[in-house]
């Protein structure tokens, strides 16, 4: 495959920052390819760099190196007002915290990404939370919810204005075990069904394995590790 067909393609791709005694690398000349349609896991110990590569390839930060293009734009040429309507256009976010808003209910929550869109549509606000089984919770706040229902509510977030790429870091790590499984469930649906190409961190093998690939940083550099 060519790199005109990738919807993430990084070239060279480094981070380093200033610590107490010195330069600390994060990451270290990471070349990466990521496909329409494709799930793809990024596993490595915690503080291995996974959060802040997902951050570069967000735009949330800049490289130290290298290049980024995502969904064929070139990140180095755009302007903080055009990463944010790239964001905004093309990825949704899932969290480890879940990071709604505790002062909006459940459906403004999901809402919101269409409003900053300037987009009302209440019809497909209605679909996010029916395909995530939260219509009964609606009106509820964030807080009144269980870790599970939070996460799920986050997820119909992430997808209500359907972008092309889904990042997800660490979505289950606050979760029990069988509520991570239900929420990973609800993540390949949605890479399945709708087409969204899935970058997903996390500390969880299990869930790691059932991606289509399994990447590993460790010391700032990227392997893709055999298929089980
Ligand atoms: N802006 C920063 N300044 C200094 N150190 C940072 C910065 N961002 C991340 N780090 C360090 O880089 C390493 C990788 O962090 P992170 O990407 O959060 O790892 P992970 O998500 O894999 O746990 C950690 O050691 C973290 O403390
Ligand atoms: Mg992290």
């Amino acid at each position: 495959m060519h790199d005109n067909h990738a919807l993430i393609v990084v070239r060279g791709l480094s981070k380093r920052v200033r610590g107490p005694e010195g330069e600390i690398r994060i990451l270290d000349r990471i070349d990466l390819q990521v496909f329409p349609g494709e799930s793809v896991a990024i596993v490595g110990a915690s503080g291995s760099g996974k959060t802040t590569l997902l951050g570069l390839l967000a735009g949330l930060d800049r490289p130290s190196e290298g290049e980024i293009i995502l969904a064929g734009r070139r990140l180095a040429e755009l302007d903080e007002e055009a990463l944010a309507a790239l964001r905004l256009a093309q990825i949704g976010f899932v969290f480890q915290s879940f990071h709604l808003l505790p002062h909006l209910t459940v459906e403004e929550n999901i809402a919101l990404p269409l409003e900053l869109r300037g987009e009302r549509d209440p019809e497909r606000v209605r679909a996010a939370l029916a395909s995530v089984g939260l219509e009964e919770r609606r009106r509820h706040l964030p807080r009144t919810l269980s870790g599970g229902e939070q996460q799920r509510a986050a997820i119909a977030r992430a997808f209500v204005t359907l972008p092309r790429l889904l990042f997800a870091d660490e979505p289950t790590g606050n979760l029990d075990r069988k509520t991570g499984r239900r929420v990973g469930e609800l993540l390949f649906r949605l890479n399945r069904e709708r087409g969204a190409t899935l970058l997903l961190v996390t500390h969880d093998r299990e869930l790691a394995s059932r991606c289509d690939r399994v990447l590993a940083l460790s010391e700032g550099r990227l392997h893709s590790e055999a298929p089980a």
